[in-house]
């Protein structure tokens, strides 16, 4: 469910034509829906209301400040892997009390900053985190509360760039280490157990994954109860997918139901991380088409976005639909829907079946509010996208396009070189 819908031909966010922020705000362009935003976090909110938990929206899909303070309003806490992104959090007015912080390359100012903010928890990765943590918390003279990341070693059957509960994976402690890592973390003095946590992927689309992971997370938190230390929090992590082509992941109630009833019995709160549920179909990527070509083998249609605005087709060949803003008759053609980047695999969509669009159209990019603006760059020296948010019959720029000024403000050309 989202606001974007066709009304005469013409692509709506809410009730503003796509075609009208095109024209006033340029290309490319990331459009965000308000309501899509407010009613995602609602739904899977509600849907874990029947057990204390705390719904930690993970910055890395959307990191917008606009989305931050949106979801902060709504009762939200954040998951965050960087100092970056705790400064984010804050700046938006996210207590810091509900900002749990994950990622296996914590550095010392991080950790430093984090402590001296004093968040919820630090979710750890490895025994030596957890030293340097206690280290700098007693430097500090302010205890850390910690959970440990276990890795359950579940196949979450998702894109294998973006599963992380395997043993193979770099995350977090194997559940067999993480009982003497836990025991370590009870005997020192600057570190408060508080949780454990796992993460085990992303566009996650069947619930059984996560079913299993936490029947192991349960049974080891049963096991280290026997030992004396107790948890208060559950970190489950994100993954819940989306439908970008064909997908049916289940509903937000659907997943909550399944976790609520693996966690019955231990009496914790529960933590939920998610991140591209809440903001994946809120947005989309428009573009202008350029040129369109043909060679002698095949048809390219040429736009002014690019994989440094929208990585995840080249990364994962993620599929995006791809809209015209206009509908419009005429023949349906197989095309490449390329960027103007010198890579060959810098596509939105290849071999895509798309009624053929005329130089000046417009196209959005479905689905591209999570991992869209988060992951993009300034390769070829292109200024990143303007994103706006749209709030009913209006619209607010929430990240003004790039300017030149911007491009090159951290750099500088050394007296030696005249
Ligand atoms: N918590 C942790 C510790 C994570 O690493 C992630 C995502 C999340 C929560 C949120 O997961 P979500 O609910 O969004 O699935 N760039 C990739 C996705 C990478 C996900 C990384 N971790 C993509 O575009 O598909």
């Amino acid at each position: 469910m989202h606001h974007f819908s066709f009304h005469d031909s013409e692509l709506y966010c809410e009730s503003v034509p796509l075609a009208r922020i095109a024209e006033r705000e340029g290309t490319p362009l990331y459009v965000y829906s308000r309501a899509t935003l407010e009613r995602h976090f609602t739904v899977f909110d509600n849907a874990f209301a029947a057990v204390r938990h705390l719904t930690c929206y993970s910055v890395k899909a959307n990191s917008n400040l606009a989305i931050l303070r949106l979801f902060g309003r709504l009762g939200s806490g954040v998951d965050v892997v960087s100092g970056g992104e705790i400064l984010r959090a804050l700046a938006a007015g996210i207590a810091p009390e509900k900002i749990v912080y994950s990622g296996v390359g914590k550095t010392r100012p991080e950790i430093e900053l984090a402590l001296a903010r004093g968040i919820l928890m630090f979710n750890v990765e490895s025994a030596q985190e957890l030293e340097l943590i206690n280290r700098v918390a007693s430097e500090k003279g302010a205890r850390a509360r910690i959970a440990l990341r276990v890795n359950p070693d579940v196949d979450p059957r998702t894109h294998p760039y973006i599963s992380t509960g395997l043993k193979k994976n770099k995350f977090g402690v194997s559940i067999d280490e993480a009982l003497d890592v836990y025991a370590r973390a009870a005997a020192m003095d600057w570190i408060e157990v508080a949780g454990i946590d796992c993460h085990i992927g992303s566009q996650i689309t069947t619930v059984s994954p996560f079913v299993d992971a936490l029947g192991r997370i349960k049974d080891f938190v049963k096991r280290l109860r026997g030992r004396g230390i107790a948890l208060r929090f559950v970190d489950l992590g994100g993954g819940l997918g989306i439908t970008y082509d064909r997908e049916e992941p289940p509903e937000p109630d659907q997943y909550a139901a399944a976790v609520i009833s693996e966690l019955a019995d231990l009496d914790c709160t529960l933590i939920l991380e998610p991140g591209r549920c809440l903001v994946g179909n809120a947005g989309c990527l428009v573009a202008r088409v350029l040129y369109t070509k043909q060679t002698a083998l095949k048809e390219f249609v040429i736009v002014d976005a690019a994989m440094n605005d929208l990585i995840r087709p080249s990364l994962y060949e993620a599929h995006h639909a791809l809209v015209p803003v206009r509908q419009h008759d005429g023949p349906v053609i197989r095309a490449d829907i390329v960027g103007p980047i010198c890579e060959t695999g810098d596509f939105l969509a290849r071999d895509r079946e798309i009624t053929r669009p005329a130089q000046g159209d417009l196209l959005a990019a479905m689905s591209a509010g999570a991992y869209g603006f988060s992951m993009s760059s300034n390769y070829n020296s292109r200024l990143r996208a303007a994103e706006v948010l749209v709030d009913g019959s209006h619209w607010h720029v929430i990240r003004r396009r790039e300017t030149f000024e911007d491009l090159v403000r951290c750099e500088t050309i050394p007296a030696c070189l005249g």
